[in-house]
């Protein structure tokens, strides 16, 4: 028997014995016996793992505190998910270091595995207890106070992908010039998976020529830089260099674990290819994109609308604008961020939504019409509340002006990408509707499972035939859209 099994099964024993010889047992106290008795078998299991010799096994358990909840969640975890994607969370010094308790919050909850490793500088901004309890696994700080004695090598062997949130200037120009004097530094050195930064900085900091420099060389070593953002900085300044808040950084680390193109990263050697991560397939390509549903009013304060939430369409601009497009956003009602570096123009009527199309369309090279578009409008829409009474209303509706149809019929329109949501049949009447309206691409999707959800499932249709996209993340299938859009773009395809 391994030494780590013999000795906790002899603490267990004399525990149990200690237990169980306690002279009346009334039902409560029997309870909480057989619960305490359970509580040590699952800890003493616990410690056995640890003995292991097997590094990764031990590593895995290591992070297991010893008390049944979090181990059995471990256990269960690590027998159900053969796919279940783990990163290190490594947090650095800056002010933003509040947000990254945020950020494993919601890494969590979407099935992702974390564990923190911090700087000596970032426990001055939160504390590693905050952080323990927040991923149930202890925190890894110090190298010279490591158990294992190889933290700095083994750490990344078990994950999917390192993420620095956030990444102080230091730390940046410690990453671009290779050092490795403190834990993270060296476990992103010895790294064998890919590594993802968010920035976050005072702006004089993000500017300087240095910050700039250093992080071009990440970017040129393969690493995906996250942001930073525009916006009120934590010295009452106000620019560019703040972290991307938590559920940003929470969606692109997401999508990033699922793009395929990701895993290229993790060899050295796949370096020629690593720009296809970075390719900027749209680079100074103009995109015009529609998102969101439209409000017809019926009167002062009642309307006609849909449940579109404007995800998928707010997805593709932020797709877009990370492809290179200069992208513009024509936004029905939603209550979505803004997404970072495009220029959203808000409307709320289906005809406000044609007249910003009609302005900004000629300066378009490609047009998504990805908005819900309400088919018909009141006719005479009340300028006063309308009264209630018990005779019936009747409402006359109009149509709306078809957005895509007009932007297609255009004498030299722009490469036009058009979305179909049906309810039944959805090959059949996407394909017919790619005819009639005479555009090049056309998304479907099923409207029922595509409507608010943050997934969904999308089939192409081209001149080629039909392409699908299997069920994602909204943020991948954008993704996925646009690098076929490209494609056909550059081809200058009909
Ligand atoms: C109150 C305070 C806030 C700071 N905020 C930031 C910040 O947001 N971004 C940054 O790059 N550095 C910031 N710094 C400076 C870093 O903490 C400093 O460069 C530190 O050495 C970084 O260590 P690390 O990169 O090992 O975590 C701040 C310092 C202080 C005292």
């Amino acid at each position: 028997m391994p030494n780590g099994l013999a000795g906790c099964c002899k603490t267990t024993a004399l525990d149990i014995t200690a237990l169980l010889n306690g002279s009346k047992c009334s039902f409560t106290t029997c309870k909480f016996r057989l619960f305490a008795i359970a509580r040590l078998a699952l800890s003493s299991l616990a410690t056995f793992f640890n003995s292991l010799p097997d590094t990764r096994l031990s590593m895995r358990f290591s992070a297991m505190p010893c008390h049944p909840a979090p181990f059995l969640d471990k256990m269960r975890g690590t027998m159900k998910q053969a796919q279940t994607k783990r990163i290190v969370l490594g947090i650095t010094g800056g002010i933003a270091a509040y947000k990254a308790a945020e950020l494993a919050r919601l890494l969590i909850k979407q099935g992702i595995e974390v564990q923190v490793a911090m700087t000596e500088a970032a426990t001055h901004f939160i504390t590693p207890a905050t952080m323990q309890a927040l991923t149930g696994n202890p925190v890894l700080v110090n190298q010279w106070q490591d158990d294992k004695g190889m933290a700095h090598i083994q750490t990344s062997r078990v994950a999917d992908a390192i993420v620095i949130a956030p990444a102080t200037a230091d730390f940046i120009a410690k990453l671009a010039h290779g050092l490795a004097n403190d834990l993270l530094s060296s476990l992103c050195l010895a790294r064998d998976c890919p590594l993802l930064v968010a920035p976050a900085m005072n702006k004089q900091m993000w500017a300087n020529a240095a910050t700039q420099r250093n992080v071009q060389r990440l970017a040129d070593d393969g690493v995906v830089v996250l942001g930073p953002a525009s916006g009120a900085q934590a010295c009452g300044e106000e620019g560019m260099g703040r972290m991307l808040e938590a559920e940003e950084l929470a969606r692109d680390v997401f999508a990033a674990l699922q793009n395929p193109t990701l895993t290229l990263l993790r060899q050295t050697q796949d370096r020629p290819s690593l720009s296809r991560l970075r390719e900027r397939e749209l680079n100074g390509v103009k995109v015009l994109i529609t998102a969101g549903p439209t409000y017809e009013a019926i009167d002062a304060v009642r309307g006609i609308t849909n449940r579109s939430s404007g995800k998928m369409g707010y997805a593709i601009a932020l797709a877009a604008v990370e492809m290179g497009a200069e992208v513009l956003l024509v936004s029905g009602p939603t209550a979505l961020a803004k997404p970072q570096g495009a220029q959203v123009v808000n409307v709320t009527s289906a005809a406000e939504m044609f007249e910003a199309v009609k302005q900004q369309v000629a300066n378009a090279d490609m047009f998504i019409g990805v908005a819900a578009v309400a088919d018909y409008r009141v006719a005479r829409p009340s300028e006063q509340k309308i009264k209630k009474s018990d005779a019936a209303l009747t409402l006359e509706l109009i149509p709306n002006p078809d957005i895509l149809a007009y932007v297609a019929s255009l004498p030299k329109p722009p490469f036009c990408v058009g979305f179909a949501a049906e309810s039944e049949k959805l090959r059949e009447h996407a394909a017919a509707k790619r005819k009639k309206k005479n555009i090049p691409l056309l998304a479907a999707n099923l409207a029922q499972n595509a409507i608010g959800s943050d997934d969904n499932e999308l089939v192409l249709f081209d001149a080629a035939g039909e392409h699908v996209l299997p069920r994602a993340d909204k943020l991948v299938l954008a993704r996925a859209l646009l690098r076929h859009a490209a494609v056909l773009y550059k081809k200058g395809s009909k």
